[in-house]
C-alpha cells in the first residue's frame, strides 16, 4: 500500500539516500535500521510527505504523495498518516490530553468522537493517569506514548515513528514494542518504524537497514 521507487536526496553535496525503494503491505510492520547519519530520519519525512525528494515518487493506496501539494499532503496527515517525530514534538504548555486531541483542534474535526477515540487510545498505550500531566511532568517513556496516542488519534492507516536515539532503556523499549504490535493486531495498522534496538527490530514482521544511502534488505 505504500512504496517508493528510487529516492534520492542529497543536502548540499551529501547524497543522503541514493535511489531507495522499497514498500510497506497492509497490515505490516517494518523497522528501519541503520547508523546514526545514514538516513532514517530524512527517509521517513520523504515518506511521510515532510521532505520533498530530488527524485523519485512515493504512493499510498495508489495516491502520489511526491505529487501532492501541500493542501492534499495535509488532507493525508489528517486521514491516513500518523507521524511519530524523534522529538516527538509535543507542546509543553499542553496537558498530555490536550496534546492529543491537537490534529482534530487543528482540523476543525469532531472532538466529541476523539475524546471516545482518546479514551481507549490512552487505555491500550497506558497513559489513562497522565492525561491531566504537562510533558515535562511524564516521563520519556511516558511521552513518547503520548506522541504515539497523538499520532493514533484519527486511526490512520499508516504510522511512521522516529524512535529517539539512545535516551529510553530496555524495559521501556520492550514496552512499546508490545504495545505497537498490540496496535497493529487490534487496529490493522500498518508500521513503519526507525529503531537502533536489534531485538526491537526483530520483533517487527521485516526490518531494512539503511547503509551509504541505499536499503540492504535483511530476511529475519
Ligand atoms: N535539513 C538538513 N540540512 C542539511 N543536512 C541535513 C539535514 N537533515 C539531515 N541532514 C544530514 O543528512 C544526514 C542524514 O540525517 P538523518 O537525520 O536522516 O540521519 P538518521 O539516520 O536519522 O540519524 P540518527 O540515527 O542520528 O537520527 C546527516 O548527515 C545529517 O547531518
Ligand atoms: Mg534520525
Amino acid at each position: 500500500m505504500l512504496t517508493a521507487h528510487g529516492l534520492y536526496k542529497s543536502y548540499g553535496t551529501q547524497e543522503v539516500l541514493r535511489g531507495i525503494s522499497l514498500s510497506l503491505a497492509d497490515g505490516e510492520f517494518l523497522s528501519v535500521m541503520g547508523e546514526s547519519g545514514s538516513g532514517k530520519s530524512t527517509l521517513l519525512a520523504v515518506l511521510a510527505g515532510n521532505t520533498v525528494p530530488d527524485r523519485g515518487q512515493v504512493f499510498l493506496d495508489g495516491e502520489e504523495i511526491t505529487a501532492m501539494k501541500e493542501k492534499e499532503l495535509a488532507r493525508l496527515r489528517r486521514t491516513k498518516l500518523g507521524f511519530v517525530y524523534q522529538e516527538l514534538n509535543l507542546i509543553s504548555t499542553l496537558s498530555g490530553e490536550d496534546n492529543i486531541l491537537l490534529p482534530i483542534i487543528f482540523s476543525h474535526g469532531d472532538l466529541t468522537a476523539a475524546r471516545r477515540t482518546l479514551r481507549t487510545l490512552a487505555e491500550k498505550l497506558e497513559i489513562s493517569h497522565l492525561l491531566d500531566r504537562l510533558p515535562a511532568e511524564m516521563s520519556g517513556g511516558e511521552r513518547q506514548r503520548t506522541a504515539i496516542a497523538r499520532a493514533m488519534i484519527h486511526a490512520p492507516s499508516v504510522l511512521m515513528l522516529d524512535e529517539p536515539t539512545g535516551s529510553l532503556d530496555s524495559r521501556n523499549t520492550e514496552e512499546v514494542i508490545s504495545l505497537l504490535l498490540r496496535l497493529q493486531a487490534e487496529d490493522g495498522v500498518s508500521i513503519l518504524r526507525v529503531t537502533h534496538s536489534r531485538l526491537a527490530a526483530e520483533r517487527g514482521d521485516r526490518v531494512i537497514v539503511v547503509r551509504d544511502g541505499l536499503v540492504q534488505t535483511e530476511a529475519l
